[in-house]
């Protein structure tokens, strides 16, 4: 049969696309594959990297919210945030809900799922 001519090299093929994407899912932690697939688009992280839609978030962790020179910040957020720290408990609240910590913040994100801001908010402490 036509099938079992290629079925073998097709197989092969399968085997080593998988096996690099695992070998490439162990060099990189859960928080930054969910960094990538929920902040990346808006938010760079890599340090002096320039900003997109949002505020480059390279050592953002402990730092005071508001503070990326060039960022045009929202009146909101600067009217909500100015002064206060990026915690992991802010961070938390900010990540769930950033319209309940900034009513009228310009990001556009919430996150339901508190795992996966707990991994997200463990990944930022790592890039400073
Ligand atoms: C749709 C675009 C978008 C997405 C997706 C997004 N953000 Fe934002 N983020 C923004 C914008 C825009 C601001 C600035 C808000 C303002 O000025 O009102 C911001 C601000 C922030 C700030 C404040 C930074 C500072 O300089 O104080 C943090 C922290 C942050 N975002 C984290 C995250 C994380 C973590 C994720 C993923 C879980 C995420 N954001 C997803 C657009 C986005």
């Amino acid at each position: 049969m036509m099938k079992s001519a290629w079925s073998f090299p097709a197989m092969l093929a399968a085997a080593l696309a998988m096996g690099a994407a695992v070998s490439s899912a162990q060099a990189e932690t859960a928080g930054e594959k969910l960094y990538k697939q929920n902040c990346a688009a808006c938010h760079a992280i890599a340090k002096d990297a320039p900003m997109g839609m949002g505020p480059n978030l390279h050592g953002v962790f402990g730092k005071e919210a508001g503070k990326l020179a060039g960022f045009p910040y929202s009146e909101e957020f600067k009217g909500a945030l100015a002064g206060k720290n990026w915690t992991a408990e802010l961070l938390d609240k900010w990540l769930e809900q950033p319209q309940s910590v900034a009513k009228g913040t310009y990001m556009m994100y919430a996150q339901p799922d508190a795992s996966v801001r707990k991994s997200i908010i463990e990944y930022l402490q790592t890039v400073k």
